[in-house]
């Protein structure tokens, strides 16, 4: 499926109230066959992903599995298993946000929901082998209709809700921030950073930083000190480090950006060795733009 950016990135927004009513069976179909594409994440990991209707016993059990907020009435979910390797977690942000865009184009809500779900009912379903994990899965439905107005409202906003460019975009080193008139020397990869600013990520921590180096543009994971693997709640929780799963995210949007845009390139994981902010920065890939 061709997913229309930035119209679907700016159509999103986490739906935490959803309507009764089921997934129309074609929206149902549509959805099953983009999600059979995505079997292989940037950085090489295998993926898979199902849609599963919501039943009762799941929708209760979510709080137990370390999701957050209040997540009302979902008809279904996305369910997605990625096999452990060492970027398991990117792959799976990129491939799990995919299907989120592609569900948002269909006319889905959805919300992010990162929790302990390697041992859940999700895995059932998903029949998850000893080699995979389920590090997130993604409420989806139809957004209710008096909340999705005040929901519209909020996502008009959106924007000040993220960080400013100058603190995740940086040019040469992080000690040089990408300003936004800087930036238009930077021409459409310009659009694609906003569409990497607007992107979900686990408490809206946004923990993406991006170096452009030239042609190439570093992604780098700032780590939200005491959240992430280590901290006493993810350990105590099991949970996936999601803001691993975030940078995917981020690339996601930067990549389905570019491709919208007719700019080539490809990804690849060669650390260039720049001085790191502090200790809890840490390289993760590098997209390549074709001259
Ligand atoms: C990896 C990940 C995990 C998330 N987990 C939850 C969750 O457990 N509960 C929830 O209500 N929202 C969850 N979210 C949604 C974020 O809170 C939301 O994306 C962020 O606040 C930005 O808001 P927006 O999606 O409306 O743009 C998660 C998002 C991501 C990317």
């Amino acid at each position: 499926m061709n997913i229309r950016i930035p119209e679907t990135i700016n159509e999103r927004y986490s739906v935490r109230f959803y309507q009764a009513e089921p997934i129309a069976d074609a929206t149902q179909a549509a959805l099953l066959t983009s999600l059979a594409g995505l079997q292989r994440g940037p950085l090489g990991s295998h993926t898979r992903f199902l849609l599963a209707a919501a039943n009762a016993e799941e929708r209760a059990a979510l709080r137990g599995l370390g999701t957050y907020g209040f997540i009302r009435n979902p008809t279904g979910f996305i369910i997605g298993a990625v096999e452990v390797n060492h970027h398991a977690l990117e792959d799976f942000g990129y491939m799990m946000e995919t299907a989120v865009l592609q569900a948002t184009a269909l006319g889905l809500g959805t919300c992010w929901l990162g929790g302990s779900f390697t041992q859940s009912s999700f895995a059932s379903k998903i029949g998850k082998q000893d080699h995979e994990i389920i590090p997130a899965v993604a409420a989806a439905g139809y957004a209710m209709p008096q909340v999705r107005e005040r929901d519209l409202l909020r996502r008009a906003a959106r924007s000040e809700t993220r960080l400013p460019w100058e603190d995740l975009f940086f040019d040469g080193s992080f000690r040089q921030p990408l300003t936004i008139p800087r930036a238009v020397q930077a021409g459409d990869y310009a659009r694609a950073l906003e569409m990497v600013r607007l992107a979900p990520s686990a408490s809206n921590k946004q923990p993406w930083r991006i170096v452009k180096d030239g042609s190439r543009w570093h992604f780098y994971c700032q780590r939200t000190p005491g959240y992430g693997e280590g901290s006493w709640y993810f350990t105590l929780l099991r949970l996936a480090d999601l803001q691993r799963l975030d940078v995917g995210i981020a690339m996601c949007h930067f990549a389905l950006s570019l491709q919208q845009l007719g700019l080539p390139g490809s990804w690849s994981v060669s650390d260039p060795g720049l001085e790191p902010v502090n200790a809890k920065t840490l390289y993760i890939a590098t997209w390549n733009a074709e001259e």
